[in-house]
């Protein structure tokens, strides 16, 4: 399926015509906010909250940006022939004409939509989903990951150190704190209990985070949103990280030290199972989750 249809400024058309202005802030200055929104079979995944999110992340940077983003993503899905998809939407400050730090607010914003094919999680049972060998690296991001910018340079270089390795993903670490992964939250669990960094140091609300601490309340898994170290998570029995185009996966290798058996464990089998089961209903056309 070829997903080449983009969303820009109020028009659908193939990626190759698409231009936005060298004086686009989002272009300069990275000025810009953005989601990723997973969709199975054209729905949206958590779409409220991604969009709510996005909302946020434009209050925190002052853009008044008032869109119908449910319509525009929906119309890009089917336009790009449904089916599993992650739609990426991306809000600038706008085209100022010139480089100036400081912008006039009347400023028309740049709205840009794509789509890419996703790895249908849900199709395929516990056995066949990967499991990643993860680094620990200094986190060297600004102190308000919690705004989804689009700023990701120090996010780009962690990951890219993970690759070096063979890798997959980079976890960040600030002032003894794990805080999250380079594109994903972060779980471990250490004698039956399950903790993730809390908000509390500036890490991003992942809508993934959200939905695993959700399932573990409503089926009695116990977990904590309290913060740890390099130790505690070497020492853990389990590790996971999450995002929405990956969903939860289990992390057997930090820092090439074995983690638990250096398997996936029974926590993140069951917490697969329940969040594979809303992905299901989605689809079922129970609505949004
Ligand atoms: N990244 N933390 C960071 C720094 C992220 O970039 C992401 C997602 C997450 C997980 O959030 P969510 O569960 O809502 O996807 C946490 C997306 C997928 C990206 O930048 O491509």
């Amino acid at each position: 399926m070829s997903a080449d249809i983009v969303y820009l400024n109020g028009q659908y058309l193939p990626a190759d015509e698409a231009r936005i202005s060298v004086f686009d802030r989002g272009f300069l200055f990275s000025d810009s906010v953005y989601e990723v929104i997973p969709f199975y079979q054209g729905q949206g995944f958590r779409l409220e909250q991604h969009l709510a999110r996005l909302e946020n992340s434009l209050r925190m940077i002052s853009l008044e940006a008032s869109y119908p983003w449910e319509a525009i993503l929906s119309e890009l899905i089917s336009r790009n022939g449904g089916g599993n998809l992650s739609a990426y939407l991306q809000v600038t400050r706008g085209n100022a004409g010139r480089r100036s730090f400081v912008y006039d607010a009347d400023l028309q914003p740049t709205v840009f939509a794509c789509c890419s094919p996703i790895r249908d999680i849900y199709a395929a049972g516990p056995e066949q989903q990967v499991e990643y060998r993860v680094i620990v690296t200094e986190d060297q991001r600004w102190r308000r990951c919690d705004i989804k910018a689009t700023g990701l340079l120090p996010n780009i270089l962690a990951q890219q150190q993970a690759r070096q390795v063979g890798a997959d993903e980079a976890l960040l670490m600030r002032d003894g704190r794990l805080m999250e992964g380079a594109s994903s939250n972060l779980f471990i669990v250490r004698d039956g209990v399950i903790h993730t960094p809390s908000m509390s140091y500036g890490i991003l609300g992942g809508t993934t985070r959200e939905l695993v601490i959700e399932l573990a309340q409503a089926h009695q898994l116990p977990l904590q949103e309290s913060d740890f170290g390099y130790t505690e998570l070497i020492q853990a029995d389990e590790v996971w990280i999450t995002s929405s185009t990956r969903g939860v996966v289990p992390v057997i290798e930090v820092d090439s030290q074995m983690i638990g058996q250096g398997k996936k464990g029974p926590l993140w089998r069951l917490m697969f199972e329940y969040f594979t089961r809303q992905q299901r209903e989605l689809m079922a056309g129970e609505g949004h989750v």
